[in-house]
């Protein structure tokens, strides 16, 4: 179909100095638009738009074929650069100073009328948008998410190769890697009965990479887990997962850290500084309620249990007494909030389980507050010295299980910034989050589990609390937070099998179990495994910030939506009941 027609330019690069040559361009219309007679036509493909131009006066013919095409034709033009004439130029157009006088053209497919236009802001639901993703993903800001990937995936190979790293690839049909979500089972048909698990990560296959001696390893590599969605979480995802031999968390963090200058330099030619500050996990949780913390902007959480423990206001003193905290958040200057604007920040608390969200408004003369009253004047002037509470301000409380307030104070603070404006959307603040608890006590399960995964090495001073106090045992992870959100996590690893025994012990799992589970792992750490530790990155949530973008689906070509379905593709579906019965399953309901 496309003859003696051949492509000679992109339709984002030509401008006067292509004037008088003969061109061929090859792409979409965008719009087209009949002025006095003259057709013109923003012509677009990946590399920008071009103006097509069909003159009546110039050629009848070419001129009457030219009025059947409609938006979204795919067509080839050849013809010859103009100037534009003066006042028609378009400084927005990187072409914008030149125009293609069209010669010849050929129809290559036409289209039917696209549900939504192809531009950056569209007034359609995303829905529409995934059923129709092929064209979704022709819009400019898609494109440049989807170029910009490409580009910083370029620049972490080119790196990582630069330093040693070796690329390999790990199993997609595998056993079950516990990260804490639940795993995509996939049944085997010739074993009828077992199932494969897709990877929550590859992080028990990195580790046996370092003990067959691979000592640098990454991979680009797509991970599973089936848990609650959100904008910043997919069902598969992409890891740049990493692993290193003979090393302690710092050469992992400088490692970690040069990479992100050189992603930065590479694909938003900024210069970012490293070393990035660094704030214990429980710093981190005591000052922002939160182990990601935004650092864009101050709004600190003042502790005040101390002061309060006796106080009249019972739901306080109460709390405090049952071994929870009271925590305020001072939201500065923010006195004018009405009453609902207070009632809406409530209900936002309340989905963090708070049951409450305590104020008080700082006039000059006065504390305005359902709770003030309650108050002695000592307890006043403490909480105000702690609280740092100035006419104008507006402070907010919640009194619960340290879990439930920090979470609910953390979110609040995010939220009070983002409503105030105080977020500057083109700064990068990086945090390193470091000596995370080992463990965690799961209240439902009634056992313990591990904060990152069951790999990750104690401090060794805190080794031996493992017996007497395993939730006072400190970690060697190590998450990497940007702007508040988590876009890296690892650790150093138990290398030692005893020590990885004790702790699936401690996990609450019995020789069998974790024989079953782990036993190739254990047998592995005894054939010689050498000290290790590592990181993954999330590079969908580095890739989202890197474009400016708000979800993780901006920035993946074929996204899952909230209920982990493809709509294009109409994923998941039902399976016939051949299918069912060769691999001997029965659906119960
Ligand atoms: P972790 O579970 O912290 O660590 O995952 C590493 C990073 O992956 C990203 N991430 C996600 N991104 C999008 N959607 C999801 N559902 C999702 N889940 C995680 C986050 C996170 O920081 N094996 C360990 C790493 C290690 O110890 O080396 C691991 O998987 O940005
Ligand atoms: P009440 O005594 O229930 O009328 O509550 C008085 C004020 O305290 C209201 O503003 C509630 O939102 C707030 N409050 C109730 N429970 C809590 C809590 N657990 N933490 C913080 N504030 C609370």
């Amino acid at each position: 179909m496309l003859g003696e027609m051949r492509r000679t330019h992109t339709c984002g690069e030509l401008g006067l100095k292509d004037v008088g040559s003969e061109v061929v361009l090859m792409g979409w219309v965008q719009r087209r638009r009949d002025h006095g007679g003259v057709i013109f036509i923003d012509f677009r493909d990946r590399e920008g738009i071009t103006q097509i131009v069909f003159n009546p006066e110039k050629n009848q013919a070419l001129h009457a074929k030219a009025h059947s095409i409609r938006s979204e034709f795919v067509l080839g033009v050849r013809g010859t650069v103009e100037t534009r004439l003066e006042g028609m130029t378009n400084p927005n157009l990187k072409t914008g100073e030149i125009e293609l006088m069209v010669t010849e053209l050929k129809i290559l497919n036409s289209a039917q009328t696209p549900p939504f236009l192809i531009e950056d802001v569209v007034d359609v639901s995303e829905n529409i948008r995934l059923k129709h993703r092929h064209i979704d993903l022709r819009r400019p800001q898609l494109q440049k998410n989807i170029i910009l990937r490409h580009k910083a995936t370029a620049s972490i190979r080119q790196y990582l190769n630069g330093l040693g790293f070796i690329d390999v690839e790990t199993p997609v049909l595998t056993k079950s890697t516990p990260e804490g979500a639940r795993d995509y089972l996939v049944p085997s048909r010739v074993n009828p009965g077992c199932f494969y698990a897709l990877p929550q990560s590859p992080q028990i296959f990195k580790q046996l990479l370092m003990m067959s001696g691979f000592d640098r390893y990454y991979q680009i590599v797509r991970c599973f887990r089936d848990e609650d969605l959100r904008a910043d979480r997919q069902p598969e995802f992409t890891q740049v997962d990493m692993e290193m031999s003979f090393v302690g968390e710092e050469e992992i963090i400088s490692v970690v850290e040069g990479l992100m200058e050189t992603v930065f330099r590479d694909v938003l030619g900024m210069e970012i500084k490293a070393p990035f500050p660094r704030l214990m996990y429980d710093d981190a949780i005591e000052k922002y309620g939160l182990d990601k913390p935004d650092l864009r902007f101050g709004l600190e959480l003042s502790n005040v249990s101390d002061i309060v423990k006796n106080t009249n206001f019972k739901v306080f003193s109460s709390v405090v007494k049952k071994g929870g905290i009271v925590k305020a958040l001072n939201a500065k200057g923010c006195i004018d909030f009405s009453r609902k604007e207070i009632d809406d920040l409530t209900e936002f608390v309340a989905v963090y389980r708070a049951k409450g969200l305590a104020w008080i408004k700082v006039r000059e003369d006065r504390w305005q507050s359902p709770i003030a009253k309650f108050f002695t004047d000592e307890e006043k002037e403490a909480l105000a010295e702690r609280i740092d509470m100035q006419p104008g301000d507006l402070v907010f409380f919640v009194a619960e299980r340290p879990k439930i307030v920090n979470e609910a104070l953390g979110h609040l603070r995010n939220h009070i910034a983002e409503k105030l404006g105080l977020i500057n959307g083109k700064e990068f603040k990086f945090v390193w989050v470091t000596h995370f608890p080992l463990l965690e006590y799961d209240e439902d399960e009634e056992r313990y589990k591990a904060l990152h995964h069951p790999f990750t090495a104690p401090l060794e001073e805190d080794c031996d609390k493992l017996d007497d106090d395993p939730l006072s045992v400190k970690s060697r992870a190590y998450d990497l937070v940007l702007n508040g959100s988590e876009i890296g996590g690892g650790s150093i690893r138990i290398h030692q099998k005893d020590l990885q025994e004790k702790l699936l012990k401690t996990l609450g799992m019995k020789r069998e179990e974790y024989e079953e589970k782990f036993g190739f792992l254990l047998s592995a750490l005894d054939s010689g495994a050498p000290p290790h530790g590592g990181l993954a990155m999330g590079l969908d949530r580095l890739v989202m910030i890197l474009c400016g973008q708000h979800s993780i689906r901006d920035v993946i070509a074929f996204p899952k939506t909230q209920r982990a379905a493809c709509i294009l593709t109409d994923a998941p579906s039902k399976a016939s009941r051949d299918q069912l019965e060769e691999l001997a399953l029965k659906i119960l309901s």
